[in-house]
Formats: structure tokens, sequence, C-alpha cells
């Protein structure tokens, strides 16, 4: 009873307190940078959680989407919408994957959970396989098969799910060889973002694709922190050169208007009602998706991401207090050292800079995919005086003394 009287008694609806959250009202948007109500100008090195592909209110996104505003915004999945085929041509075309079927929804873990539900009306199994420190979103399934027991509610609670070691070739195979022929599928992120930009190695994406076509089970390729172009290939999977079965993706994909969806190979056969969904594919969310695509093609994006990334990486590894930098294209990450845990917190107090963490202590870059040279160089500038800053304080020593 406290639970429903809680609101009533101060008689003002309070927004459930879930997120621990910056005190930062950002009011304005465009390319790499935000602005707050109080006019101070930030760089994005987060890119609002991977979500800015294209970066923020890109002209053409925002024309295409008003155009459509203009005409109509919703109507149900039961007409005929042609936009969905505009975007599937599209997304075929740049994905490599013309082939494929696309099932539109809103979110990742949506996504996620059509992708794991769909790999099971396709196989009749149950057992699912997934990996430590993986990351799918949280909704039922989709949260069964992220390894974080915290997150999990009883009722999600599963035996279906199995968590195998990432990037452990040998027990995968055992866990085959044993279950083999009971496992529906296996998800595995590309390169894990919230597990701290963690790569699955080529060799281990290879194994489950091997593994998948062996034993009939359906190999699923979670992308959608690393996919959308992020990487430098539209899926990270495609670094190690293997077609998964279904993909999943959201973020990059709307660019901020929430949409996802997974894309499925021929093998899979679609029935009447076995997915659906109200909003997934409306033609405003499509219309977004459309002018990201668009974008990315046009502006050469994935090879930006390439370029910047491959700068911002090298430049990083040249700083011999950050450990461990890693990632692929615009999806980065380094170790702070207990001594620095200060960076993070200090690059957006002192250089209004946004940058991503995971636990229990790494930077994660995934900014907008249209990211400028300028815009690398600013943040090394900040990254480079702030490690000094921080490790001069450490020693006491003048940050800009001869050393
Ligand atoms: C790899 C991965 N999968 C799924 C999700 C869930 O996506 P959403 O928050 O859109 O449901 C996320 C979100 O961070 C993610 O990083």
């Amino acid at each position: 009873m406290p639970f429903a009287l809680s609101g009533i008694k101060n008689n003002i609806m309070k927004l459930f307190d879930v997120y621990p959250i910056n005190d930062i009202n950002i009011v304005k948007a465009l390319g790499s940078n935000v602005w707050d109500d109080k006019g101070n100008k930030y760089l994005d090195m987060y890119g609002g959680h991977a979500v800015i592909s294209i970066g923020h209110t890109h002209p053409h996104w925002v024309k295409s989407i008003e155009t459509q505003l203009e005409k109509i915004a919703f109507y149900s999945n039961s007409i005929k919408i042609p936009l969905q085929q505009v975007l599937a041509d599209k997304l075929g075309r740049v994905s490599g994957k013309n082939n494929y079927q696309l099932f539109l929804c809103n979110s990742g873990a949506e996504a996620n959970e059509n992708a794991l539900k769909l790999a099971s009306f396709h196989n009749g199994r149950k057992k699912i396989v997934a990996f430590t420190k993986a990351f799918h979103g949280r909704t039922s399934l989709a949260v069964a098969v992220t390894d974080n027991p915290s997150i999990v509610a009883p009722v999600n609670e599963t035996g279906n799910v199995t968590f195998l070691p990432f990037n452990d070739e040998a027990a995968l195979k055992a866990y085959f060889e044993k279950y083999g022929k009971e496992i529906s599928s296996v998800i595995v992120e590309g390169i894990q973002g919230v597990g701290g930009i963690r790569i699955a190695s080529k060799s281990f994406l290879q194994l489950i694709r091997s593994l998948c076509t062996e034993y009939g089970a359906v190999f699923i390729a979670d992308a959608v922190q690393c996919g959308y172009g992020r990487t430098g290939k539209f899926y990270s999977h495609d670094h190690a050169a293997v077609d998964a079965d279904i993909y999943s993706m959201a973020k990059g994909m709307g660019n901020g208007f929430p949409i996802g969806a997974i894309s499925i190979s021929p093998e899979i056969a679609p029935k009447h009602f076995m997915l659906g969904t109200t909003f997934g594919g409306n033609h405003l969310a499509c219309a977004a998706a459309i002018a990201v695509l668009e974008v990315i093609e046009n502006e050469q994006l994935m090879e930006n991401a390439t370029r910047i990334g491959d700068y911002l990486l090298s430049e990083i590894k040249k700083i011999p207090q950050l450990q461990n930098a890693r990632g692929k294209g615009l999806m980065i990450g380094f170790d702070v050292p207990d001594e620095l845990k200060d960076l993070r917190s200090h690059l957006l107090s002192r250089h209004k800079i946004f940058t991503g963490t995971s636990k229990p202590n790494v930077i994660r870059l995934l900014p907008s995919l249209a990211l400028s040279k300028n815009n690398a160089d600013d943040f090394l500038e900040a990254l480079r005086e702030e490690v000094s800053v921080l490790s001069a304080q450490l020693n006491n020593i003048p940050a800009n003394a001869e050393l």
C-alpha cells in the first residue's frame, strides 16, 4: 500500500528513479556537439550511448522526418507501408545482405527478444548459449541472456540459458558436443559494449558459425551497439567474415529516433502471426532510418569510422598511464587505473566532454560516425592534459613541471 500512496502523499508525480544522472540539461545538439541550458558546449564522445550514428540533428535526417510527419506518422501493420520495403532495400545493400529478410520493431531488447523467439520457432528447441559479460537488453528473454543477475527479476529466470566463457573455444566445443542437438541459438555481440569493449575473436565467431551449422542451431549476432557501421564494417561480426543467421540492430539505426530490427537469413521462413508489433516499422521511424542509411552511404561514414577510429586508438595507446586501449572503428575502450579514477568525471566537468563507461574502470568511446579529425584532436588534447594533471597531483608535482 505505501507503494501506491507515496505519489499521492506529495500530490506530485515523480519520475521512477532508476538512473543515476548528471545534473545537466541538454537543450540543443548538432553533429558531435551538444549544448546545455546555460549555453555550455560539449563534445559528445558517447554518442548518447552509441545511438548517434550520423551526427545530432543531421539536416537530411531532420528534413526527412519533417516531410514524413506532414504526410502521415503512423498507421498499423495491417496495411502496406512501402517505406518498409525502401528501408529493406537500402539496408540489404548497405549491409551486404540483400537476400536477408527484415522485421522491424522498436528497440534493441525487442530485436533480441524476437531473434531468440524466432530461432526457437525455427528449430523447435529451447536451449540458448550466451556468454560471460554479455548485455542483450532488459525484456524477458533478452535479460535472461544478459550476464548480470542484478537486472534479472525472478520472473525472468529460466533454465534454458547457459553462459559460457567469452572467447573460449574449447568450452564452446565441449558444450556443443554434449547438448548440440538441443541448442536453439547462440547469441553473441561482435564487440561486447556494456561488458567493456571486449572483442570476439575471429576464430571464436567462426567456430560459432560452424557449430551452429553442424548442429542446426541459429547464430544470432547482436549488432545493437557494435553494428550499423560503428566498427567500420556494417556489422562488427563482418570482421570475422562470417554470416550470422539473424542480426539484431537498433541504436544507430534511427540516429535517436526509436527503431530496431532483425535481419533474417533466407533459410528461416516466416509464418503469419509468429512475430508482430504495433509500432514497429511505422512511417515516421522508416523515414528516419532511411535517412540514416542515405547519410551513411553518401558521406562514407563507415570509412570515416575506420579512419578516425584508427587514429584515436593509436594516439590513446601512446598515453602510458592508460591501459589496454582496444576497439575497432569508433567503438573504443581503455582501462583507467585506480589512481586516475576521476578522469571521466573531470573530462566532463573541466573539459565538457561526454564519454561512456563500463564497470569497473573502462572508459568507452562511442561517438557519431561522422566525428571529425578536429573533434578527435580536441578529445585527445583534453585526455592527455587531464591524465597528466591527475598523475601530477598523485605525485605532488606541478602539472607543467619539466620532468
Ligand atoms: C549489445 C546490446 N544489445 C541490446 C541492447 C538493448 O537495447 P535497448 O536499450 O534499445 O533495448 C543494448 C543496449 O545497450 C546493447 O548494448
